[in-house]
This record gives structure tokens, C-alpha cells and sequence, in this order.
């Protein structure tokens, strides 16, 4: 039909009443038949014995879609049944995908320590990445050279820089808790009032990371045209995009017009930086426009342009969906929440009983506030699928495939099939970490146990490789990867760090928070794993 719905019992009997009575007969049955002949035989090749290097296949009803439905609504319980069922290493079919999944510590360090030759990154992300940053950056050049441009974003991303931001990011929390209405009850002694966390930390995340990574253009313009685009781009960041990635849908369209209006924007502030000869800037704007690629070329335009909107979109959700539930368990634990705010006042109390500001350095001393957001990682990493797909046959090792007794290289991983590694698996893997459920930042700051390996295999054993954008710990093998690891390992954690850090402390020094109910379960449908509703936190201005 032109409207796009499907009237099927209209259309069956329409097509009857234009055959003879004995055909229609037929052409009814054909037409019931054929799925179920279809879904028979799919079940039935499902069976059969198969080839012996294959891994283990999720059983599945429908063809194509696969274990689609159940992934997508719960991969975590879904990827811990199968585990249980057929090791940590199986197949499911996902929207006409073959996934691979390596799962715990082993499989981390199978899928994200692989060769990028073997298993690739482009080529599991570009058709979703590439419409939203623009072309010639990330996932749409060749790894050679994203691995330069992650470089120059370090080179941003320095503590040289951090220490301007600490002040900065107080300051727009500051200024958004004095201007919210969700805030007014901040004004009135003794007054409660609540907001809803997903909401505040969104925007206290675009903020923060516009007043010091984006630059003070990008700051200014928020209150005005730059969030409107930024909507419209991140409507085209969702999972149907991934599954999808040219549909003929408003949201689309909107996706690519506000790609190409941004790029335009941010290339508009290049220009007139340079015109008037301000180069100095702390932000990363000013620091991409004085990098070089190996072979002497400077970065073009639309390339900082698009590292930019890469760099606004890859921490934006992380961050805010991070911050969202470190709150949420801080207002859920009053005694944590104290212990944040007495480790506040021993280090930063002044004569006047005033709380003077932090400096970067300190706030990266103050284990309770560090441990409330590393066991907030472990608990909700923000990134539940970390996927690459596979250019070559590549066998899974012994010890990987080894619970079901096979032997060394007996499953080969197709060419063609995707790798999925998950830290959201291995960090509340029951046989590594106690407790493994329990949101308990105290785990970090015990001197053994799980916690405290984790701890010690990121400072690494000395070992480092540098991948083209500086070095990095060269063990993937960890059960504790938040932000990754290997070749695609996240250069925005100390930022993170530094962000979430001080919108913490800030909330902690402002506020008594209360959460009336229990901290809300995982919404897997968004990209990025979100709290469900409600999330609605209470406060009280401190006395
Ligand atoms: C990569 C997590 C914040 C920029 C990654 C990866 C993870 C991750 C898991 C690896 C992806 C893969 O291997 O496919 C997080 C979390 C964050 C966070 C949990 C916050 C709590 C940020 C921020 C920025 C950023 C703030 C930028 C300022 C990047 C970049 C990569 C990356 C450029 C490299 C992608 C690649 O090499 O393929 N992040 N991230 N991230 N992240 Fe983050």
C-alpha cells in the first residue's frame, strides 16, 4: 500500500477472489506453507551435524532475524545463558549477521588484543559512524591513519590542559544548578526538590565537554542554533542506524543535514581563529590545526571538523550515561555519599570552613571519590558490545575454547563473521569478582583481590606498544575494560575521569541527595546502556 501498512487479511482475500476456487485453495496453503517450510528447514540445517571448526550456533526460530530480539532487549543475560550452555565461545545470528562472541577475560583479550588485519573496525562501524562524524576520519580512513588522528586528539587531551578545566567544569555546573528550574528548591533552606538524572547529566555533559574540549565558540553557540544540531545528529546515533544505515526516514535526513551544517560551523570558527590570528586557545580546535600528518600534511578542514564532532559524540553519551548512574547509586548509599563529601573536607577545607577548589593533580588522589567511579564502570560499563569483523579465518585459542574440552585451533572464527567482546560479562564474572553484583566502590581500595589485580594489570608489567598514537599497556587480558583496550583503546578515560570527577564532588559539596527507590534497571534499546525509569533524585541544598 502508498501509506506502508500492510493489511494482510485484505490482501490475502483479494488475491483469492482473483484466482479459481481450487488454485485459491492452493495459493493458500503456498502462502501459509512456505514460511513454515522456511523456518523448518532453518531449524532442521540448525541440527544437522555441521562443520567442526565452526563454534557452537544459538538455536534460532526465525531466519535472519536470529537471537536478535533477545540480544537487543538483554545481551547480558542473554550472553550469560549461552555461556553456560556452550562456553565462551559461540555464534548467534543477528538481522542477518553471524556474531562470534569471546566472552570474559580470555575473549576480551582474543577480540580486542586481534590483528586489525584479522579482525576490523572500519568495517564493523563505518556504515554507522562515517554518515554522523563525516568522511575522512575514524572508521572511514584506513586504520594507519585513524591511529595518527588519535594521536593528535591526545596531544589535546594532555594534563597540561586538565588543569585549566577543573575550574571551568565547576563553574558550568555552578551555573546550571543556579539557572535550572529542576534546581529551584536549591535556593530555600531545608527545601527538597528532585530532577531526573538521564536529563541533567545529558546536559551538564554537553556543557562541560563544549567549555573545555570544544572551545568556547561551540560553548556559546549551545544556547542557541549548535543544540538543535547536535539533536538532529545524535537521532541518527541509535541502534537502528547501526542495523540500518540508509532507511528513507526523517531521521535520517535530519542525521545527514546536520552532519553537513556542523561540519560547516565548526569550519566557520577555523577560519575566523585564524583570521584574527588566535591560535593559542587551551581547547582541542587549537591544538588539531598545529599537527601533522607523517608524511608533513596538515589536517584539512572538514577533517578537524569531523574529528570534533567524532570527539563531541564518542564522550558525550559514555560520560553523561556514566554519570547518570554514579549518582544514582551515591543517592541510593547516604554513607557513601558521606564518605565522599569527609574525604572533600580533609583535603580541601580552608581556615574559613569554606571547600576551596581542587586542582587536577589532588582530585586524582582521593581514593574514595575514584573508587565510586571505577565501581560504577564495572557495574554499567557504557559500551556493552565491543564488535569487529572478521577479514580473515582466524582460529580461537586452547584456552578460550578449552572448557568444552576441544583442542588448541579446533574453532575457526569465518571470514565474514563479526567478533563481539563484552566487558559488561567479564566485569561481574561470579568466578572473578566477589560479590560480583553488588555495586561496592570499597573493592577498590582493598589491597587484593579482584579489584586490586584489575588495578595492577593496568599499570601493565612494564610492557607497552604503541599502536601510532602513543603507548599503552599491551595486555588486553583483563576482566575490567570499561574503556577497551588495544588498538581501539579510548583516549578519552582521564578526561572522563577528570569530568565526572568534579561534577561528583560538586553535586557531593551542594547537596544531600535521596533516591525513594531502588537504583533502575539496565535500558539496553539506546546505544549506550542507560538507566530506566524512574531515575528521579532528590535533593537538599547542604547545610
Ligand atoms: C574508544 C569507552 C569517554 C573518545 C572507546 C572504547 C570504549 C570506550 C569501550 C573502545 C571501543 C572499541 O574498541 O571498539 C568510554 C567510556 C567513556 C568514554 C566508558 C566514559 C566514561 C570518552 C571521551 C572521549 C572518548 C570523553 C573523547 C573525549 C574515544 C575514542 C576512542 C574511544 C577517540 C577510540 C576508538 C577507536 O580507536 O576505535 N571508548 N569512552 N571516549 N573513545 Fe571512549
Amino acid at each position: 500500500t502508498t501509506s506502508g501498512a500492510h493489511d494482510w487479511p485484505a490482501m490475502i482475500e483479494s488475491a483469492r477472489s482473483h484466482l479459481p476456487e481450487s488454485n485459491a485453495h492452493l495459493a493458500l496453503l503456498f502462502g501459509l506453507g512456505a514460511p513454515v517450510v522456511i523456518i523448518l528447514l532453518n531449524a532442521l540445517r540448525q541440527i544437522l551435524p555441521k562443520n567442526s571448526s565452526d563454534p557452537p550456533h544459538v538455536f534460532h526460530w526465525i531466519p535472519i532475524v536470529g537471537s536478535a530480539i533477545e540480544y537487543g532487549t538483554n545481551p547480558v543475560p542473554f550472553f550469560m545463558k549461552n555461556k553456560e550452555k556452550h562456553g565462551d565461545v559461540f555464534t548467534f545470528t543477528m538481522l542477518g549477521r553471524e556474531i562470534t562472541a569471546a566472552l570474559g577475560a580470555k575473549g576480551n583479550n582474543f577480540v580486542l588484543g586481534g590483528k586489525s588485519l584479522d579482525f576490523n573496525a572500519e568495517d564493523a562501524y563505518t556504515h554507522f559512524t562515517t554518515p554522523v562524524f563525516g568522511t575522512d576520519v575514524v572508521y572511514d580512513v584506513p586504520n594507519d591513519v585513524f591511529m595518527q588522528q588519535k594521536k593528535f586528539v591526545k596531544v589535546a587531551l594532555s594534563v597540561d590542559k586538565f588543569r585549566s578545566y577543573v575550574g571551568m567544569i565547576e563553574e558550568e555546573v555552578e551555573d546550571f544548578i543556579a539557572s535550572e528550574p529542576c534546581f529551584a528548591a536549591a535556593k530555600t533552606k531545608g527545601e527538597w526538590g528532585s530532577f531526573d538524572v538521564v536529563d541533567v547529566m545529558q546536559e551538564i555533559t554537553i556543557l562541560t565537554a563544549s567549555r573545555t574540549l570544544q572551545g568556547k565558540e561551540i560553548r556559546s553557540a549551545l544556547d542557541k542554533s549548535f543544540a538543535g544540531l547536535y539533536n538532529d545528529l545524535d537521532g541518527g546515533f541509535t541502534p537502528l542506524n547501526f542495523l540500518f544505515p540508509n532507511l528513507p526516514l526523517p531521521s535520517y535526513r535530519k542525521r545527514d543535514a546536520a552532519n553537513k551544517k556542523m561540519t560547516e560551523f565548526y569550519v566557520d570558527i577555523l577560519r575566523k581563529r585564524i583570521a584574527a590570528g588566535e591560535v593559542d586557545e587551551e581547547d582541542t580546535m587549537a591544538s588539531l590545526v598545529q599537527q601533522r600528518y607523517k608524511d608533513g600534511r596538515p589536517l584539512k578542514e572538514h577533517e578537524i571538523a569531523h574529528i570534533m564532532i567524532a570527539l563531541l559524540m564518542a564522550g558525550q553519551h559514555t560520560s553523561s550515561a556514566t554519570g547518570s548512574w554514579v549518582l544514582l547509586h551515591v543517592a541510593r548509599n547516604p554513607d557513601v555519599a558521606q564518605a565522599i563529601y569527609d574525604e572533600q573536607v580533609k583535603h580541601f577545607a580552608s581556615p574559613d570552613g569554606r571547600l576551596r577548589d581542587m586542582t587536577y593533580e589532588e582530585m586524582r588522589e582521593l581514593p574514595v571519590l575514584d573508587s565510586v567511579i571505577r565501581e560504577t564502570l564495572r557495574v554499567h560499563p557504557p559500551i556493552h558490545s565491543i564488535m569487529r569483523k572478521v577479514r580473515e579465518p582466524v582460529p580461537v585459542p586452547a584456552t578460550l575454547s578449552s572448557p568444552a574440552g576441544k583442542t588448541e585451533g579446533v574453532f575457526v572464527v569465518p571470514k565474514g563473521h563479526f567478533v563481539l567482546a563484552s566487558p559488561s560479562v567479564s566485569q561481574v564474572d561470579p568466578t572473578v569478582w566477589a560479590d560480583a553484583e553488588t555495586w561496592e566502590p570499597k573493592r577498590w581500595r582493598e589491597q587484593s583481590g579482584a579489584a586490586a589485580s584489575a588495578k595492577e594489570y593496568e599499570k601493565g608489567d612494564g610492557e607497552t606498544i604503541d599502536y601510532g598514537y602513543g603507548a599503552v599497556s599491551k595486555g588486553t587480558e583483563s576482566p575490567y575494560q570499561p574503556f577497551g583496550a588495544g588498538r581501539h583503546r579510548c583516549i578519552g578515560e582521564q578526561f572522563a575521569y577528570l569530568q565526572l570527577g568534579t561534577i561528583l564532588a560538586t553535586f557531593v559539596r551542594d547537596f544531600e541527595l535521596k533516591l525513594a527507590h531502588d537504583v533502575p534497571e539496565h535500558n539496553y534499546h539506546t546505544m549506550i546502556v542507560m538507566p530506566k525509569h524512574p531515575r528521579q533524585i532528590q535533593y537538599r541544598r547542604r547545610q
